[in-house]
């Protein structure tokens, strides 16, 4: 497993997030609620359309589209119409930039 940089922990706004790339071409966006730093890939289960452009709310994000939504801790789909879950990937902050692992969690 790979760590990627993804910019300064103080770059990425509460409540905001940042899109990354992995070398394997799986968009994740890279998000800050209350101060934790979480990462969800980038595809809504519902018609695997993409998750960037919705808003964060109560720790979720709401797909733009049909307003599915996922949880940005552990990617557990909360509201229909997506049924199945999200692959969420590990985070951390080295001197105070966030860096999101190539995986997914397990
Ligand atoms: S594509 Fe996300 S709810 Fe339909």
């Amino acid at each position: 497993m790979a760590w990627i940089k993804v910019d300064a922990a103080a770059a990425i706004a509460d409540g905001e997030y940042q899109l990354v790339t992995t070398e394997d071409d799986v968009e994740l966006l890279v998000a800050n609620v209350d101060g934790e730093f979480h990462a969800i890939e980038n595809l809504c289960t519902h018609d695997n359309g993409s998750l960037e452009g919705g808003c964060i709310e109560d720790g979720e994000i709401v797909c733009p589209r049909h307003g599915a939504r996922f949880c940005l801790r552990s990617g557990e789909v909360t509201a229909p119409p997506a049924y199945e879950d999200v692959d969420v990937y590990p985070v951390r902050i080295v001197d105070g930039v966030v860096e999101v692992a190539d995986e997914p969690e397990d």
